[in-house]
């Protein structure tokens, strides 16, 4: 999918303390199926742009288009659906539901058919290597493996749209190739449009573009 931003802006404000623009006037066209990379300094927005961009939160003002459709930040039924079918998410900070295992939290986002995928999702956790601990609890893993599962939940939709947040932060250089790997693959697939957060700069080389954030804009 394609998307566009016009003066995306959002500014974190709470009474009694300094207002954060933490994305600021962002004028942004990333085309179906191409891969960016965002870096840039912690605290540079990086982050609070692809919550944006994945309909996780709203804006304070400016647009987003998908695919030419201007979304509508008050139809919180569109944002659901969007994210539901369209859009994968591996956040900074995993969220993995606790009360559910690995291969129950990989099948999340089509619980409803959840039979139809369940095959699928044990390839995709076979290629994470995750496939003997796929009956653990997110606590019972280590870290690494935990972002690991996340991404196979964001993956198991073949979505659209791809945000990845520091997906190989806590992996040794070997299973962090592999993630890429699969990730890439994944997109390639699909056609997928992939925003991914990365300090590791030989990541970032091997994205279509490199956008680099500072201090709320694009450098
Ligand atoms: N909920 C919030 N309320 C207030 N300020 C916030 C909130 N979330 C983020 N910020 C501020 O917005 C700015 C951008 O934060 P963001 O998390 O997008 O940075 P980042 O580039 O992802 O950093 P990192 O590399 O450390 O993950 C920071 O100054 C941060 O303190
Ligand atoms: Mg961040």
């Amino acid at each position: 999918m394609d998307i566009k931003t016009i003066g995306l802006t959002k500014i974190y404000a709470r009474k009694g303390l300094q207002e954060v623009a933490a994305v600021r006037d962002i004028n942004l066209h990333v085309f179906s199926g191409e891969k960016i990379a965002l870096t840039g300094p912690s605290g540079s927005g990086k982050s609070t742009l692809i919550h944006l961009l994945g309909l996780m939160d709203r804006a304070t003002s400016g647009q987003i288009f998908i695919d030419d459709k201007q979304v509508d930040f008050s139809d919180d039924n569109f944002s659901c659906r969007m994210r539901r079918d369209c859009i994968g998410f591996v956040f900074q900070f995993h969220y993995l539901l606790a009360d559910f295992t690995v291969l129950e939290n990989t099948l999340m986002p089509v619980y409803n058919k959840r039979q139809n995928f369940l095959q699928k999702a044990l390839d995709i956790l076979d290629r994470l290597g995750l496939l003997e601990r796929r009956n653990n609890f997110p606590n019972e893993l280590s870290g690494g493996q935990q972002q690991r599962a996340a991404l196979a939940r964001a993956l198991i939709n073949s979505p659209k749209i791809i945000f990845a947040d520091e997906p190989t932060g806590n992996l040794d250089t070997v299973t962090g190739n592999a993630i890429e790997k699969l990730l890439f693959e994944a997109c390639a697939q699909n056609n997928t449009t992939l925003f991914l957060v990365t300090h590791n700069e030989a990541l970032a080389n091997k994205a279509d573009r490199i956008l680099k954030m500072e201090d709320g804009g694009i450098r």
